[in-house]
């Protein structure tokens, strides 16, 4: 299983040290996405146990863009995977196009693009997230050729504690995998108490956990569930 903890803008240097030297060794790969500016102490903790990866990169190699993160850079730290497209980034404007083009940035920077896409409640109660979430992995995935992994995360589902039920991510899993046959990972209110149906459902090659990778001992239950 594929493990992701999004860190999103929280710990510190003190509660990732702890963390690294808490983690359960396990078979799983874990990738460990804190903030950027602890992404060198990240490399530092990192052991055989669990990789390195950003939340964000841009879509140019470099340039006039402050308070931006280049995928070259994120890949001279150590970094082998970076996060895109999660729907709290959508949020400040990002389009399918834009993701595709970083996707296309960190492949080529030699990093693994974790591609997140969802549908939200409005999608869902319409019935129109199948189509929806279809055309997301088109757009974003448009020309892309070597490793990538996507991240179905419905946006209701995030942070929310509303988990997707198993027929419907399974049902999503399936439509994803017939457009692209990469690694699909699950994400949105993973916990110790639904990771035990989550990880069984087919096509789930693992998680992406916000909230509880946060602290070590949930995120060692959700690892060894
Ligand atoms: P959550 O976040 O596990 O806290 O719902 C998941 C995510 O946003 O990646």
């Amino acid at each position: 299983m594929l493990l992701i903890a999004n860190w999103k803008m929280n710990g510190s240097r003190d509660g990732l040290t702890l963390w690294a030297r808490d983690l359960t060794p396990s078979p799983h790969t874990v990738v460990l996405c804190p903030p950027f500016p602890l992404l060198d102490h990240a490399m530092r903790c990192a052991s055989l146990h669990f990789s390195v990866g950003g939340q964000d990169c841009h879509t140019e190699e470099a340039g006039a863009y402050t308070g931006s993160t280049s995928a070259l850079l994120l890949r001279e730290m150590g970094c082998g995977y970076v996060i895109l497209g999660h729907s709290e980034r959508r949020f400040f404007g990002e389009t399918n196009v834009d993701v595709n083009k970083k996707a296309k940035t960190a492949m080529r920077a030699g990093i693994i693009p974790i591609i997140c896409l969802g549908e939200n409640r409005k999608e869902r109660d319409e019935g129109a997230h199948l189509t929806y979430v279809a055309d997301q992995v088109k757009e974003c995935t448009k020309d892309l050729h070597g490793d990538y992994v996507i991240a179905y995360e419905p946006i209701w589902a995030i942070g929310t504690g509303k988990v997707c039920d198993g027929g419907a991510i399974a049902e999503m899993h399936s439509m994803i995998h017939a457009l692209c046959p990469v690694p699909i990972v699950y994400g949105g209110s993973v916990n110790p108490e639904n990771i035990d149906v989550i990880k069984t459902i087919p096509l789930v090659s693992g998680v992406l956990v916000g909230g509880a990778s946060l602290d070590i001992d949930i995120f060692n239950k959700v690892m060894c569930g």
